[in-house]
């Protein structure tokens, strides 16, 4: 299926050259938090964790794929000493709603006794980062926290808790700054939900 979309590229853009709506996989997506205010949402997520973890070492462990931009985003704000791992999870395949089952990579170095902070682009049913958390917690870290640029509050299954939330939205499916329907629209710079038609 084609994806057809009017966005404009980031480098050469104004408000006015955002797509309001954008079809991808043959659904429509309707523009909810444009670049500006995702921007403005990293800068105050990193502004929280500089301070919070001054003179700390932080180990930052990304969640591939969907966290790649928020990661690279927030990791440009820290201002401290800090380290970068990765860790692959994948709970959705090509439907809306996640399978439940959380398949998960965690080839990473140790971080016994490390200060971690988990990078996710958004925690929905939860199962992904509770899973995600009850790893690491084997290895004994210092300090254990989650930063996720979007949060979705009435889906959640587990108790996990999220530190540090960008946003918080009602049950939509979203799409953009690194989250994908079936793998695409990951590349859009801005956010956008499922437009019922
Ligand atoms: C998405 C998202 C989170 C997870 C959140 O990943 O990136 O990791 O789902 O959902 P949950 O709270 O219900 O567990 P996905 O499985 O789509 O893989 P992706 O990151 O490769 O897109």
């Amino acid at each position: 299926m084609d994806n057809v979309s009017t966005s404009t590229p980031l480098s050469d853009r104004d408000s006015t050259q955002i797509a309001e709506l954008i079809s991808v996989n043959g659904r429509t997506f309707k523009l909810i938090i444009d670049q500006v205010r995702i921007d403005s949402i990293v800068s105050d997520l990193a502004d929280k964790i500089n301070s919070d973890y001054a003179g700390k070492q932080i180990i930052f462990l990304i969640v591939l794929k969907g966290s790649i931009f928020f990661s690279a985003d927030l990791l440009r704000k820290i201002t401290g000493d800090c380290r970068v791992e990765t860790i692959r999870a994948k709970s959705y395949g090509t439907e809306m709603k996640s399978s439940g089952n959380v398949e998960l990579d965690m080839t990473c170095s140790d971080v016994s006794g490390k200060h971690v902070i988990i990078i996710e682009d958004i925690v929905d049913s939860s199962r992904t980062l509770k899973k995600v958390s009850q790893k690491l917690k084997e290895q004994n870290p210092a300090s254990l926290e989650i930063v996720s640029f979007l949060s979705k509050p009435t889906e959640r299954v587990t108790d996990i808790e999220v530190k540090y939330v960008g946003m918080e939205i009602p049950n939509s499916f979203v799409i953009g700054y690194g989250l994908d329907f079936a793998e695409c629209g990951r590349q859009y710079p801005d956010i956008y939900a499922l437009h019922e038609e």
